[in-house]
């Protein structure tokens, strides 16, 4: 029984990954956390390519990136702001966090992909481990994730994943698009 409920999860599925769905389910989920309500966040997506992934494993990237930008946003920031901008082509989707928030000091830019790092005097309640869980599962779908920051002014987060749409799917849709021209 543990196995096969240990199998299921540890298998990847992959499907056409729907955004918009993730995003406005991450919203909904994270909706009572401090500060929630006072963020503007805006998504942009780029390109007519649809992305083929892990839909569950995106969530829980998307969920914690959200979070990041909700708990560490400036308290003194009129506009608290996060901006998503997801960018999907062949062969990859791109998909960018950047926030206004309270940054992240360059020394603590590489730590905060370890298991329960947290900033010192941080105030937001958590465990340290979002990021965490965030890195294995990009180095597991044999991504790439990035951050960068500026103490005050807000940090930027970028990750990259394949995407996994079959080729065959791909020249049909190529073929239709051309026709449509
Ligand atoms: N967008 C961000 N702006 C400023 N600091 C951040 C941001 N994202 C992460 N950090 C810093 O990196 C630390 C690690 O982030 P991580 O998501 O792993 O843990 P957490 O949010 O504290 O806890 P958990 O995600 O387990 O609830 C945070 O505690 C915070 O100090
Ligand atoms: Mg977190």
């Amino acid at each position: 029984m543990i196995n096969t409920t240990r199998s299921s999860r540890l298998k990847v599925k992959i499907s056409e990954v729907d955004f918009k769905a993730i995003i406005a389910q991450a919203l909904t989920n994270l909706r009572n956390l401090e500060g929630a309500h006072r963020i503007e966040i805006k998504t942009t997506i780029e390109g007519y390519i649809p992305f083929y992934s892990d839909a569950d494993q995106l969530a829980v990237i998307f969920s914690n990136l959200i979070s990041n930008a909700i708990k560490f946003q400036h308290v003194h920031e009129a506009h608290p702001r996060l901006e998503m901008h997801i960018e999907v082509d062949k062969t990859r989707g791109v998909f960018t966090f950047k926030d206004n928030g309270i940054g992240i000091p360059k020394e603590n830019l590489t730590k905060v992909f370890d298991m329960f790092f947290r900033a010192p005097g941080n105030a937001a309640d958590g465990s340290g481990l979002g990021l965490y869980i965030v890195k294995e599962i990009v180095r597991k779908m044999k991504g790439k994730i990035f951050a960068d920051s500026v103490v005050s002014e807000g940090s930027k987060f970028v990750i990259e994943l394949p995407n996994k749409i079959d080729p065959d799917l791909f020249r049909k849709l190529e073929q239709l698009m051309q026709n449509s021209k």
